[in-house]
């Protein structure tokens, strides 16, 4: 069954509508009142930071012996795990900021390696702390020859995000002092291993479906350089990548680095919070990103760039998607009810990548999906606007990167914000080990039975 069939077979929820707002001639008060009928109870509940603590609905009990009151949120739709001071993103304006600073200005003005440091820490650094910092990461860029070799056993055709994630999760092998997560200066220095060592497995990655040989890093360049050196270095002595797409790489990276409590980033703090080590936390992570409705949707979109073929064909695709026969790849998001804002900077540093490769083809079939799309009432009624990855592939396309690669240039710089936001789970007091609750809808209990009186179930 197509993946958008059998999204369309899932039950939706539907809220009640008989929640009316009523005038009541009572002071404003900080608090929520919730009338229990089953008991003819009232309670008072707090709010906290304009939400509820879901804890607080335990005290509604039918008797003392009862529960008390859950919450039932499949998805997180309407549910904030933690507190976070790291990313702010309004999904209704389009806007979105690391550390209060625009994403506009972070991309037009900023390094990679400066916006990590931002993340990770709070502030914007100082020419020093730059320079140390990034000394600091470039200390950490080799990998251990035992590690080469484990990334040669992978099939040549093997996906590249498989051989990222399981390299990531390899590393906790070689770095076994990583499992103090408690240690502050051992996790500082596996925050910068795991920043300074993701682009080189993620070039090997790409080196070893080629059977090329493995490219060491080159200290001299940047950050976004030295993986462009990685991947694609061949005879000469020295190489020199082209600056103009180097900083659109760069500035990529800078989109990609955080982006708060999506689904790679609660999977990297519930993995966490068992006070598991940051290299499968990481790999963990990398594996949730790496499903196409979250990171691995970049690679989808250039799929369906090709299924679609040329420019007059998509208002039929865009018919397809309205049948619900498949989904329109790179639209949509659970937050942004609006344009994407890290699309718009993408569409701009295409057109500076474009000046030096000439232009991506695709484009012409993306641009026509766009429009067509946001003229339609199907994509207007739902809110549903090009996300981060519906232009990203087509930059990575025209940088001279295969499909296969773009969700490991997601995980890479996103390693930063999974990395931020466990350390910052870590430190949170309220934060414990992430165990959610069910609603069991199984047998109630009963008797085993020996085989030879088990019926087969009904086929
Ligand atoms: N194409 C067609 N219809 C869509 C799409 C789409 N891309 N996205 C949502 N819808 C429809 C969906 O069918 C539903 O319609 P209805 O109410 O009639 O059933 C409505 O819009 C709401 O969709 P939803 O699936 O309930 O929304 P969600 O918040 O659970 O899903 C999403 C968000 C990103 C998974 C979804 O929009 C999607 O599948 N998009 C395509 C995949 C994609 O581009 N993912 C990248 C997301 S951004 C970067 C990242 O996270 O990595």
């Amino acid at each position: 069954m197509h993946l958008a069939q059998a999204e369309s077979l899932r039950p939706r929820y539907e809220a009640p509508l008989h929640l009316r707002k009523k005038e009541l001639n009572a002071m404003p008060k900080e608090t929520l009142s919730l009338v229990d009928n089953r008991t003819q109870t009232c309670y008072e509940l707090p709010f906290f930071k304009d939400t509820l603590r879901a804890m607080d609905l335990r005290q509604i009990k039918t008797d003392p012996q009862d529960f008390g009151l859950m919450t039932y949120d499949p998805a997180f739709m309407n549910t904030a795990s933690c507190q976070s001071a790291i990313t702010f993103i309004d999904g209704d304006q389009g806007i979105l900021r690391y550390r209060g600073y625009p994403i506009e200005q972070l991309a037009e003005k900023c390094t990679f390696l400066e916006v990590a440091y931002l993340i990770l820490f709070g502030e914007l650094p100082t020419a020093a702390q730059l320079a140390g910092w990034k000394n600091e990461i470039t200390l950490h860029t080799m990998l251990h020859e035992t590690t080469k070799k484990f990334l040669e056993g992978f099939l040549y055709g093997a996906h590249p995000m498989g051989m990222f994630i399981s390299t990531v999760a390899a590393l906790s092998t070689v770095y076994p002092e990583a499992r103090k997560v408690n240690d502050a200066e051992l996790r500082a220095l596996q925050i910068r291993r795991l920043i300074g060592k993701v682009p080189t497995i993620s070039a090997y990655t790409y080196r070893h479906s080629l059977g090329y040989p493995y490219v060491y890093p080159d200290n001299d360049l940047s950050y976004t350089e030295n993986f462009m050196n990685m991947l694609w270095k061949m005879a000469e002595p020295k190489y020199r990548p082209n600056p103009v797409l180097a900083r659109a790489l760069d500035i990529l990276f800078i989109l990609h680095a955080d982006h708060e409590q999506n689904c790679s980033t609660n999977v990297m703090r519930a993995v966490g919070s068992s006070l598991a080590d940051p290299f499968v936390c990481v790999a963990a992570a990398a594996a949730a990103l790496s499903g196409p409705l979250h990171g691995g949707a970049n690679e989808e979109v250039l799929k369906m760039l090709d299924e679609i073929g040329s420019k007059d064909k998509v208002p039929a695709y865009v018919e397809r998607v309205k049948a619900g026969q498949v989904r329109l790849m790179g639209f949509g998001h659970r937050v942004y009810k609006n344009y994407d804002p890290r699309a718009k900077i993408i569409k701009w540093a295409a057109d500076q990548v474009f000046e030096v490769t000439g232009r991506n083809p695709k484009l012409e079939i993306a641009l026509e999906l766009e429009r067509i799309a946001l003229q339609d009432d199907y994509f207007i009624k739902r809110k549903l606007y090009p996300n981060v990855d519906f232009y990203s592939g087509i930059i990575y396309q025209a940088l001279g990167f295969k499909p296969e690669m773009f969700t490991v240039l997601f995980a890479i710089p996103r390693t930063v914000g999974w990395l931020a936001q466990w350390e910052e789970m870590l430190l949170d007091p309220e934060q414990k080990i992430a165990r959610p609750r069910q609603i069991y809808t199984g047998y109630e209990l009963r008797d085993w039975l020996p085989i030879e009186k088990r019926a087969a179930p009904a086929a």
